[in-house]
């Protein structure tokens, strides 16, 4: 049986990183590969429902209620559908996860990184990715793109400041030095996710193929 790999999409608002796990998840079907295509928040009945909680401008959330809400919906993720699916074999992509965590209750909202860090680890018991794609654009761009989705939840509603900072952060994570402080989160490759989806989509598949053979 072929060993179960958790590959993360990770980045700032609008970056594409759902319509390029869609694709990669068609990719590796067509490779005989089971596949799991999961996001963060959500993914469980109870994840869904703090997703809800979590996006809606209505709620009014602290910082440390939203990063434990944002914990809470990824143990449970973790336990009952992703650690099931590594141990058959199959392969996890996961729409966000710890990076997101660090980016915007970290660097967005100003929680100590250590205080995150701790959190993650009792979400996740230890759990540490094959592979985070990290997709990267100019912020305007990727605030564009998500403005053209519609109506914007509560998170994209925080100050363009707010998302500097997030995008400022992400920036961090792809360098040796943050990754060489984190081991938590496994190798880490940043993606230009500029240009055509196709084109994307390519640099990813080699990545993929390259890490994952
Ligand atoms: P999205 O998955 O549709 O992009 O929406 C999820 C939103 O939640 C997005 O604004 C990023 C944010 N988020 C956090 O702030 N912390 C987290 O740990 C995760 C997983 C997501």
């Amino acid at each position: 049986m072929a060993r179960g790999r958790l590959i993360v999409f990770e980045g700032a608002e609008g970056v594409g990183k759902s319509t390029q796990l869609r694709r990669l998840t068609t990719w590796l079907e067509s490779g005989g590969r089971v596949v799991h295509a999961l996001r963060e928040p959500g993914g469980t009945p109870l994840g869904d429902e703090i997703r809800r909680l979590l996006l809606d401008p209505a709620s009014d959330v602290a910082p440390r209620a939203e990063a434990l809400l944002f914990m809470a919906s990824r143990a449970q993720l973790v336990e009952t559908l992703v650690r099931p699916a590594l141990a058959a074999g199959h392969v996890v992509l996961l729409d966000r996860f710890f990076l997101s965590t660090y980016a915007y209750q970290g660097a967005g909202r100003g929680l100590p990184e250590r205080e995150v860090m701790e959190a993650n680890a009792v979400a996740t018991s230890g759990l540490v990715p094959d592979l985070t794609l990290l997709l990267a654009l100019p912020v305007a761009e990727g605030l564009a793109r998500a403005a053209k989705r519609g109506e914007r939840d509560r998170m994209e509603r925080n100050a363009d400041d707010f998302h500097h900072r997030v995008a400022a952060a992400f920036a961090t994570f792809a360098t040796a030095a943050w990754q060489a402080r984190h081991p938590e989160c496994g190798p880490i490759e940043t993606v230009d996710a500029a240009g055509a989806e196709a084109d994307v989509f390519a640099r990813i598949r080699a990545l993929v193929e390259a890490r994952l053979a």
